[in-house]
Protein backbone atom coordinates (compact mmCIF):
# COMPACT_ATOMS: atom_id res chain seq x y z
CA UNK A 1 0.00 0.00 0.00
CA UNK A 2 1.01 3.29 -0.14
CA UNK A 3 3.05 5.76 2.16
CA UNK A 4 0.29 8.02 4.18
CA UNK A 5 1.20 11.84 4.27
CA UNK A 6 -0.14 14.99 5.91
CA UNK A 7 -0.86 18.06 4.20
CA UNK A 8 -1.35 20.53 7.02
CA UNK A 9 -2.91 23.85 5.55
CA UNK A 10 -4.98 23.84 2.83
CA UNK A 11 -2.96 23.71 -0.87
CA UNK A 12 -2.63 24.00 -4.49
CA UNK A 13 -5.41 21.31 -6.38
CA UNK A 14 -2.48 20.07 -8.39
CA UNK A 15 -0.18 19.65 -5.75
CA UNK A 16 -2.47 17.28 -3.79
CA UNK A 17 -2.96 15.45 -7.09
CA UNK A 18 0.05 15.06 -7.80
CA UNK A 19 0.87 13.43 -4.13
CA UNK A 20 -2.12 11.35 -4.58
CA UNK A 21 -0.05 9.68 -7.23
CA UNK A 22 2.05 8.08 -5.03
CA UNK A 23 0.59 8.81 -1.17
CA UNK A 24 -2.33 8.27 0.61
CA UNK A 25 -2.98 11.85 1.26
CA UNK A 26 -4.73 13.41 3.68
CA UNK A 27 -4.86 17.26 3.42
CA UNK A 28 -6.43 20.25 5.56
CA UNK A 29 -8.21 21.43 2.22
CA UNK A 30 -10.55 23.19 4.54
CA UNK A 31 -7.80 25.67 6.61
CA UNK A 32 -8.83 24.69 10.23
CA UNK A 33 -6.63 25.79 12.21
CA UNK A 34 -5.56 22.78 14.78
CA UNK A 35 -3.68 22.86 17.82
CA UNK A 36 -1.00 21.05 18.64
CA UNK A 37 -3.19 18.18 19.87
CA UNK A 38 -4.99 18.34 16.70
CA UNK A 39 -2.43 18.17 14.83
CA UNK A 40 -0.69 15.17 16.13
CA UNK A 41 -3.81 13.69 15.89
CA UNK A 42 -4.32 14.27 12.49
CA UNK A 43 -0.17 13.28 11.95
CA UNK A 44 -0.06 10.16 14.27
CA UNK A 45 -0.12 7.21 12.02
CA UNK A 46 1.87 9.30 8.26
CA UNK A 47 5.17 8.95 7.57
CA UNK A 48 5.31 12.39 5.91
CA UNK A 49 3.84 15.66 6.03
CA UNK A 50 3.91 18.65 3.84
CA UNK A 51 4.01 21.64 6.11
CA UNK A 52 4.16 25.70 5.52
CA UNK A 53 6.54 27.78 7.79
CA UNK A 54 4.07 28.13 10.17
CA UNK A 55 3.33 24.70 10.89
CA UNK A 56 5.59 23.69 14.42
CA UNK A 57 7.71 20.63 14.57
CA UNK A 58 8.73 20.10 18.24
CA UNK A 59 9.63 17.01 20.32
CA UNK A 60 6.40 17.04 21.77
CA UNK A 61 4.45 16.46 18.76
CA UNK A 62 6.99 14.22 17.53
CA UNK A 63 6.76 11.74 20.31
CA UNK A 64 2.72 11.16 19.29
CA UNK A 65 3.67 10.49 15.60
CA UNK A 66 6.41 7.47 15.92
CA UNK A 67 6.14 6.72 12.13
CA UNK A 68 7.00 9.92 10.89
CA UNK A 69 9.82 10.19 8.49
CA UNK A 70 10.01 13.30 6.93
CA UNK A 71 8.29 17.22 7.05
CA UNK A 72 8.74 18.87 4.05
CA UNK A 73 8.65 22.27 4.64
CA UNK A 74 6.98 24.79 1.78
CA UNK A 75 9.39 27.86 2.80
CA UNK A 76 13.18 28.38 3.10
CA UNK A 77 13.20 29.26 6.47
CA UNK A 78 12.27 26.57 8.57
CA UNK A 79 12.57 28.31 12.34
CA UNK A 80 9.26 26.37 12.54
CA UNK A 81 11.38 23.43 12.77
CA UNK A 82 13.12 21.90 15.82
CA UNK A 83 15.70 20.64 13.95
CA UNK A 84 17.78 19.12 17.09
CA UNK A 85 14.28 17.36 17.91
CA UNK A 86 13.76 16.24 14.56
CA UNK A 87 17.03 14.57 14.18
CA UNK A 88 17.08 13.05 17.44
CA UNK A 89 14.04 11.54 16.31
CA UNK A 90 15.62 10.00 13.33
CA UNK A 91 13.20 12.49 10.93
CA UNK A 92 14.15 14.11 8.63
CA UNK A 93 13.27 17.92 7.17
CA UNK A 94 13.67 19.38 3.89
CA UNK A 95 12.98 23.03 3.27
CA UNK A 96 12.45 24.90 0.00
CA UNK A 97 15.64 26.88 -1.23
CA UNK A 98 16.17 28.61 -4.71
CA UNK A 99 12.96 28.93 -6.12
CA UNK A 100 11.77 31.69 -4.53
CA UNK A 101 15.19 34.46 -4.13
CA UNK A 102 14.13 36.81 -7.52
CA UNK A 103 10.28 36.75 -6.36
CA UNK A 104 11.32 37.60 -2.52
CA UNK A 105 13.99 40.60 -4.18
CA UNK A 106 11.27 41.83 -5.84
CA UNK A 107 9.39 42.19 -2.87
CA UNK A 108 12.17 43.48 -0.94
CA UNK A 109 12.53 46.22 -3.24
CA UNK A 110 8.73 46.72 -3.22
CA UNK A 111 8.50 47.21 0.10
CA UNK A 112 11.05 49.85 -0.08
CA UNK A 113 9.82 52.01 -2.39
CA UNK A 114 6.79 52.07 -0.92
CA UNK A 115 8.39 53.00 2.82
CA UNK A 116 10.24 55.53 1.11
CA UNK A 117 7.87 56.94 -1.21
CA UNK A 118 5.26 56.96 1.36
CA UNK A 119 2.77 54.93 -0.93
CA UNK A 120 0.72 52.95 1.84
CA UNK A 121 -0.03 56.32 3.66
CA UNK A 122 -0.84 58.47 1.28
CA UNK A 123 -3.20 55.76 -0.49
CA UNK A 124 -4.77 55.65 3.16
CA UNK A 125 -5.33 59.50 3.35
CA UNK A 126 -6.42 59.18 -0.50
CA UNK A 127 -9.05 56.45 0.54
CA UNK A 128 -10.42 58.76 3.54
CA UNK A 129 -11.28 61.66 1.00
CA UNK A 130 -8.51 64.17 1.95
CA UNK A 131 -6.84 65.15 -1.53
CA UNK A 132 -8.73 68.17 -1.08
CA UNK A 133 -6.25 69.34 1.68
CA UNK A 134 -2.76 69.12 -1.07
CA UNK A 135 0.07 71.26 -0.10
CA UNK A 136 3.52 71.69 -2.00
CA UNK A 137 5.42 69.23 0.44
CA UNK A 138 2.58 66.48 0.17
CA UNK A 139 3.84 62.64 1.08
CA UNK A 140 7.54 64.33 -0.12
CA UNK A 141 9.44 60.76 0.66
CA UNK A 142 13.22 59.88 0.29
CA UNK A 143 15.05 58.99 -2.85
CA UNK A 144 15.70 55.72 -3.45
CA UNK A 145 18.02 55.76 -6.75
CA UNK A 146 21.06 57.09 -6.33
CA UNK A 147 21.16 56.51 -2.69
CA UNK A 148 23.05 54.34 -0.48
CA UNK A 149 21.31 50.81 -0.17
CA UNK A 150 22.69 49.06 2.82
CA UNK A 151 21.71 44.86 3.20
CA UNK A 152 22.43 42.57 5.74
CA UNK A 153 22.70 39.04 4.78
CA UNK A 154 23.81 38.55 1.95
CA UNK A 155 22.25 35.32 0.47
CA UNK A 156 20.93 34.86 -2.57
CA UNK A 157 18.04 37.16 -1.84
CA UNK A 158 20.20 39.66 -0.55
CA UNK A 159 22.36 39.42 -4.10
CA UNK A 160 19.02 39.76 -5.69
CA UNK A 161 18.21 42.92 -3.97
CA UNK A 162 21.68 44.25 -4.24
CA UNK A 163 21.76 43.85 -8.14
CA UNK A 164 18.55 45.54 -8.43
CA UNK A 165 19.70 48.33 -6.65
CA UNK A 166 23.22 48.86 -8.33
CA UNK A 167 22.05 48.09 -11.64
CA UNK A 168 18.34 49.20 -12.00
CA UNK A 169 18.31 52.40 -9.72
CA UNK A 170 22.15 53.48 -9.81
CA UNK A 171 22.63 52.67 -6.00
CA UNK A 172 25.80 52.09 -3.97
CA UNK A 173 25.58 48.85 -2.56
CA UNK A 174 27.23 48.60 0.47
CA UNK A 175 26.82 44.88 2.55
CA UNK A 176 26.96 43.07 6.05
CA UNK A 177 27.28 38.86 6.11
CA UNK A 178 27.97 36.53 8.41
CA UNK A 179 30.96 35.94 5.54
CA UNK A 180 32.23 38.04 2.80
CA UNK A 181 31.19 37.01 -1.00
CA UNK A 182 34.15 36.10 -3.10
CA UNK A 183 35.38 38.86 -5.15
CA UNK A 184 33.69 37.60 -8.59
CA UNK A 185 29.74 38.06 -6.84
CA UNK A 186 30.79 41.75 -5.16
CA UNK A 187 31.43 42.68 -8.24
CA UNK A 188 28.28 41.14 -10.30
CA UNK A 189 26.22 42.77 -6.69
CA UNK A 190 28.54 45.95 -7.16
CA UNK A 191 28.94 45.55 -3.30
CA UNK A 192 31.19 46.62 -0.62
CA UNK A 193 31.89 44.92 2.09
CA UNK A 194 31.53 46.87 5.43
CA UNK A 195 30.72 46.15 9.72
CA UNK A 196 27.53 46.39 10.40
CA UNK A 197 27.97 49.97 12.12
CA UNK A 198 29.23 51.62 9.23
CA UNK A 199 26.40 49.97 7.04
CA UNK A 200 23.77 51.38 9.80
CA UNK A 201 25.91 54.32 9.94
CA UNK A 202 25.90 55.23 5.94
CA UNK A 203 22.89 53.47 4.44
CA UNK A 204 20.24 55.89 2.83
CA UNK A 205 17.82 52.19 2.85
CA UNK A 206 18.86 48.99 5.06
CA UNK A 207 17.48 45.58 3.99
CA UNK A 208 17.54 43.00 6.62
CA UNK A 209 17.78 39.45 4.61
CA UNK A 210 19.01 37.28 7.55
CA UNK A 211 17.99 34.07 8.42
CA UNK A 212 16.50 33.99 12.06
CA UNK A 213 18.53 31.84 14.24
CA UNK A 214 19.00 32.95 18.29
CA UNK A 215 21.89 35.00 17.32
CA UNK A 216 19.93 37.26 14.66
CA UNK A 217 17.63 37.68 17.47
CA UNK A 218 17.21 41.63 17.43
CA UNK A 219 19.95 42.05 15.15
CA UNK A 220 18.02 45.59 14.74
CA UNK A 221 17.36 47.03 18.39
CA UNK A 222 17.18 50.19 19.96
CA UNK A 223 21.04 51.11 19.76
CA UNK A 224 21.27 49.96 16.10
CA UNK A 225 18.36 51.76 15.21
CA UNK A 226 20.27 54.84 16.94
CA UNK A 227 22.65 54.70 14.21
CA UNK A 228 20.58 54.62 11.27
CA UNK A 229 20.54 58.54 9.23
CA UNK A 230 16.98 60.25 10.31
CA UNK A 231 15.74 59.90 6.99
CA UNK A 232 16.61 56.22 6.48
CA UNK A 233 14.44 53.33 5.40
CA UNK A 234 14.08 50.25 7.35
CA UNK A 235 13.02 46.57 5.15
CA UNK A 236 12.39 43.16 6.55
CA UNK A 237 11.65 40.58 4.41
CA UNK A 238 13.71 38.16 6.65
CA UNK A 239 11.84 37.11 9.95
CA UNK A 240 9.93 38.40 12.73
CA UNK A 241 12.27 38.94 15.38
CA UNK A 242 14.94 39.82 13.73
CA UNK A 243 13.84 43.48 14.41
CA UNK A 244 12.72 44.28 18.03
CA UNK A 245 9.44 45.31 16.71
CA UNK A 246 8.73 47.81 19.99
CA UNK A 247 11.75 49.64 19.58
CA UNK A 248 10.91 50.44 15.55
CA UNK A 249 7.67 51.14 16.34
CA UNK A 250 9.45 53.51 19.36
CA UNK A 251 12.04 54.86 16.25
CA UNK A 252 9.09 55.37 13.98
CA UNK A 253 7.45 57.45 16.22
CA UNK A 254 9.76 59.48 17.46
CA UNK A 255 11.01 60.04 13.53
CA UNK A 256 14.44 58.49 14.73
CA UNK A 257 14.02 57.15 10.99
CA UNK A 258 11.84 58.23 8.64
CA UNK A 259 9.82 55.10 7.30
CA UNK A 260 10.10 50.96 7.25
CA UNK A 261 8.53 48.27 5.58
CA UNK A 262 7.91 45.44 7.31
CA UNK A 263 6.65 41.54 6.27
CA UNK A 264 7.53 39.91 9.18
CA UNK A 265 6.91 40.21 12.26
CA UNK A 266 7.45 39.05 15.95
CA UNK A 267 4.81 36.67 17.30
CA UNK A 268 3.34 36.68 13.47
CA UNK A 269 0.42 36.44 12.68
CA UNK A 270 -0.30 38.88 15.92
CA UNK A 271 1.30 42.16 15.31
CA UNK A 272 2.33 44.34 17.82
CA UNK A 273 -0.05 46.88 18.38
CA UNK A 274 2.52 50.24 18.35
CA UNK A 275 3.36 48.97 14.70
CA UNK A 276 -0.27 49.66 13.98
CA UNK A 277 -0.17 52.73 14.91
CA UNK A 278 2.72 54.42 13.11
CA UNK A 279 1.95 55.70 9.72
CA UNK A 280 4.94 55.53 8.43
CA UNK A 281 5.48 52.12 8.22
CA UNK A 282 4.38 49.92 5.34
CA UNK A 283 3.20 46.61 6.53
CA UNK A 284 2.16 43.33 4.83
CA UNK A 285 1.51 40.03 5.95
CA UNK A 286 4.46 37.67 5.18
CA UNK A 287 3.81 37.52 1.24
CA UNK A 288 7.33 38.55 -0.43
CA UNK A 289 6.96 35.05 -2.21
CA UNK A 290 3.83 34.92 -3.15
CA UNK A 291 3.82 35.54 -6.68
CA UNK A 292 1.96 32.60 -8.20
CA UNK A 293 4.09 30.75 -9.88
CA UNK A 294 6.79 30.86 -7.34
CA UNK A 295 4.36 29.56 -4.47
CA UNK A 296 3.60 26.77 -7.00
CA UNK A 297 7.27 26.13 -7.26
CA UNK A 298 7.67 25.78 -3.57
CA UNK A 299 4.78 23.57 -3.38
CA UNK A 300 5.96 21.62 -6.07
CA UNK A 301 9.87 20.95 -4.44
CA UNK A 302 8.01 20.50 -1.22
CA UNK A 303 5.91 17.74 -2.75
CA UNK A 304 9.29 16.69 -5.14
CA UNK A 305 11.24 16.07 -1.75
CA UNK A 306 8.73 14.35 -0.13
CA UNK A 307 8.43 12.17 -3.13
CA UNK A 308 12.20 11.82 -3.64
CA UNK A 309 12.44 10.84 0.47
CA UNK A 310 9.78 7.98 0.61
CA UNK A 311 9.91 6.90 -2.64
CA UNK A 312 12.95 7.00 -4.06
CA UNK A 313 15.42 7.59 -0.66
CA UNK A 314 16.76 10.86 -2.16
CA UNK A 315 15.32 14.45 -0.68
CA UNK A 316 16.11 17.36 -3.11
CA UNK A 317 16.91 19.70 -0.37
CA UNK A 318 17.56 18.03 2.83
CA UNK A 319 18.32 19.83 6.15
CA UNK A 320 19.98 17.08 8.04
CA UNK A 321 20.69 14.41 6.13
CA UNK A 322 22.66 12.94 8.85
CA UNK A 323 19.30 11.17 9.70
CA UNK A 324 19.79 8.91 6.74
CA UNK A 325 22.66 7.27 8.12
CA UNK A 326 25.87 6.45 5.87
CA UNK A 327 23.97 4.97 3.07
CA UNK A 328 24.60 5.72 -0.53
CA UNK A 329 20.96 7.01 -0.92
CA UNK A 330 22.19 9.99 0.32
CA UNK A 331 20.79 12.85 -1.83
CA UNK A 332 22.79 15.70 -2.87
C1 LIG B 1 9.18 32.45 3.59
O1 LIG B 1 9.26 33.22 4.51
C2 LIG B 1 10.08 31.35 3.45
O2 LIG B 1 10.86 31.10 4.37
O3 LIG B 1 10.02 30.69 2.41
C1 LIG C 1 18.08 32.03 0.51
O1 LIG C 1 18.03 31.20 -0.38
C2 LIG C 1 19.19 32.95 0.73
O2 LIG C 1 20.33 32.50 0.55
O3 LIG C 1 18.97 34.12 1.06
Amino acid sequence: SKPRILIARAMFPETIEKLSEYFEVESNQEDIAWSQDEFARHLQDKQGVFTTGSDRIDADLLAKCPQLKICANMAVGYNNFDLAAMTAAGVLGTNAPGVLNETTADFGFALLMAAARRVSESEHWLRAGQWDRWRYDLFAGTDVHGSTLGIIGMGRIGQGIARRGAHGFGMQVIYHNRSRLDAATEAECKARYVSKEELLRTADHVVLVVPFTPESRHTIGASELAMMKPTATLVNVARGGIVDDVALAAALKDKRIAAAGLDVFEGEPKVHPDLLTVPNIVLTPHIASASMATRLAMADLAADNLIGFLIHGKPLTPLNQEVMGGGDSIGA
